[in-house]
């Protein structure tokens, strides 16, 4: 097969520049660049976040031990989950949280502003605890490479682009990343058994539903083989071993954006990152043909959504 020259390397781009002179042109070549599977990297928090902010999430995280999950912010609904203190420092995460995904959502809007109109919000989070040293099961470690896909909000195709911030004061935040969708899929979807996911039908009781108008927020063969493929990935030895790679370290109040449903990622260690999450429908993409749907599609030869 010849290689595409578009996806030889994964780019590690350095946006640099981001004034008032960042350009149409500039915005959409971030997006390619981040289609073909690359991180987009700044050195700075290019969006605004109050030091005090800052301060009260490093703070708050390392004097109150119930303060031992992960944090959710829903911008949809204005709702916080997963937090477990006192109720001012409830309201004061809250707070903390609805200003940053405003904040980051106004920045990724002029920096990719090719899918501003498009995309849907999704879940904000902040990641206080240490990703060293968790105990978790296969399906749910971080630490093995793999591409994201959301249990309970299938995506029918649509693209998961995240924004990640490191706090941490000292400490960077260590990833493994490589082989672009397009790449990864020709070598293994087919072992995954697309195939199989390909000539699913969806379930009775779901074409009652449809029939009758009932909402359903129906996982396409799509979300279907993304979830399979997700712990397919953990779960396979030889795929961690050989999986081409690059290891990278993201400085404390760096920046960095990736499209995570096409990039296989895994996080070795850390502490205290924001990120905030958004769908991009495949319409909004520069080059549709590089979107794991489209790929998985013509690998398949058959509609996945
Ligand atoms: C992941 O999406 O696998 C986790 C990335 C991170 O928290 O750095
Ligand atoms: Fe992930």
């Amino acid at each position: 097969m010849p290689v595409d020259s578009r996806l030889e390397v994964v780019p590690f781009v350095e946006v640099g520049d981001f004034g008032p002179g960042f350009t149409a042109e500039r915005a959409r070549q971030c997006c390619a660049d981040l289609e073909r599977g690359g991180i987009l990297f700044f050195s700075g928090i290019p969006y605004e976040l109050p030091q005090a902010d800052v301060n009260f999430l490093l703070s708050y995280a390392a004097r109150d031990s119930r303060f031992h999950k992960n944090v959710s912010y829903r911008p949809a609904s204005d709702v916080l989950r997963g937090f477990a203190g006192d109720a001012e420092s409830r309201r004061r995460t809250h707070d903390v949280m609805r200003r940053y995904s405003r904040q980051v959502t106004g920045f990724v809007a002029r920096l990719l502003a090719p899918y501003a109109a498009h995309w849907s919000l999704d879940y904000a989070s902040y990641r206080p605890l240490e990703e060293a040293a968790r105990s978790l099961s296969v399906h749910k470690r971080n630490d093995l490479l793999h591409v994201d896909a959301f249990p309970t909000r299938p995506t029918r195709g649509g693209r998961i682009l995240r924004v990640f911030t490191n706090l941490h004061p000292a400490n960077p935040r260590v990833w493994e990343a490589g082989l672009p969708f397009p790449a990864l899929a020709g070598q293994y979807a087919a072992a995954a058994e697309l195939a199989r996911f390909a000539a699913e039908n969806s379930a009775p009781w779901r074409r009652v539903a449809r029939a009758l108008g009932l909402p359903l927020r129906e996982r396409s063969r799509y979300d279907s083989f993304m979830l399979h493929f997700h712990d397919w990935m953990k779960e396979n030895p030889e795929l961690q071993r050989t999986l081409p790679r690059r290891h990278l370290e993201f400085p404390p109040s760096s920046t960095w954006l990736v499209f995570t449903d096409g990039l296989p990622h895994a996080v070795m260690s850390g502490q205290f990152a924001l990120e905030q999450t958004f769908i991009v429908p495949v319409r909004a993409m520069v080059e549709p043909e590089l979107a794991p749907i489209t790929v998985l599609e013509r690998l398949s030869g058959a509609k996945l959504a």
